[in-house]
């Protein structure tokens, strides 16, 4: 298919960064030559027809800001045949050729389906806080969101260690724990329960045992969201019936780590997607997701990037369990 007309919407949770890739498809599209059209509020706005015609300068100042300029949305409409059926109407409407998905396995499940029932290529960008996308080492937003914990985590640090109290830190990941893993590392985590890996409550008395026999100032425990151990809350009950001595408060980080301006890397990586995404398009590829892997533009089909999870790093989780002990 020749390629003339296509569309860039952003889906799913926001996540910083998302802006700087829809710039760099704009921007793209407009160095080959191609008409961009962004879709506002996710796929609802391919159901509901909120396509707005862009060009280079619709995209302006938008590179170094957090959220999405396109808002987002998750789509109930395009749960169903019928809404599905709806936004491909309105992209023909719009004689639009390819489309321009960034966000997470949400987004492309959605993109899965869409692109099999209808024939208009679809390429996925991974963008999502908690980097739980099989394809891709870094999803954008990632780094950003791993930045803005370490730094409340450093300040919660600071409560910690001035009244010799134990934290407790719940962080965003749905029931992934990359956020935790690094996180953890970056703020000297005593302890960092994830998904992924098991910690027995026996483990964790045992590490928090020594560290009062060693005179330990301050504790943090980062709580990921969908860990086994339980809730904060519930962890920080357990730990209270054996060590009556801890002072212990529970600090749930929520959603400022999906906001604020992106990192470097999450620029970078927004830029270098957004063009791999067109260029894609413009080569043929439909149903596919465009990641990185070491440092190089990775391609993998969509079906590939939602049915597989990505492993957490083994040595990494290695390093935690070294620098905690
Ligand atoms: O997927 C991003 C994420 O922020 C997860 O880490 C979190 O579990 C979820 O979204 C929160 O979703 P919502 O903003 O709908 O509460």
């Amino acid at each position: 298919m020749n390629i003339k007309r296509i569309a860039v919407l952003t889906s799913g949770g926001d996540a910083p960064g998302m802006n700087a890739c829809v710039r760099a498809v704009v921007r793209a599209g407009a160095y080959y030559d191609l008409e961009v059209w962004g879709v506002y509020n996710g796929y609802d706005g391919l159901v509901n027809d909120e396509f707005e015609k862009f060009d280079s300068r619709s995209v302006s100042y938008i590179l170094s800001q957090g959220g999405t300029m396109l808002y987002t949305a998750r789509s109930n409409a395009f749960r169903t045949v019928e809404g599905r059926q709806q936004a491909f109407e309105n992209c023909k409407k719009h004689q639009i050729d390819g489309l321009v998905t960034i966000g997470g396995d949400g987004t492309f499940t959605g993109a899965t389906i869409f692109s099999e029932e209808h024939n208009l290529p679809v390429v996925g960008v991974p963008a999502t806080i908690d980097n739980d996308i099989y394809g891709s080492d870094y999803t954008i937003g990632y780094d950003t969101a791993v930045n803005t914990a370490i730094d409340a985590l450093d300040k919660i640090r600071d409560t910690a260690t001035s009244h010799n109290r134990l934290f407790l830190v719940e962080v965003m990941g749905r029931n992934a724990g990359f956020i935790a893993l690094r996180s953890g590392i970056g703020s000297g985590a005593k302890a960092i329960l994830i998904p992924e890996k098991s910690f027995s409550d026996g483990e964790l008395f045992s590490l928090l045992r020594k560290g009062i026999n060693e005179n330990k100032k301050s504790n943090i425990i980062i709580v990921a969201e969908g860990n086994p151990n339980g809730s904060p809350y519930e962890i920080a009950e357990r730990i209270k019936e054996k060590f009556t001595q801890f002072d212990i408060r529970v600090s749930i980080l929520g959603h400022i780590q999906r906001g604020g301006k992106p990192t470097a890397y999450d620029r970078m990586l927004a830029s270098r997607l957004g063009v791999a995404a067109v260029e894609a398009l413009l080569d043929g590829q439909q149903g596919v997701m465009v990641g990185v892997k070491e440092k190089k533009i990775n391609i993998v089909s969509l079906k590939d990037a939602i049915e597989n999870k990505p492993e957490i790093d083994e040595d990494l989780l290695r390093v935690a369990n070294i620098l905690s002990f």
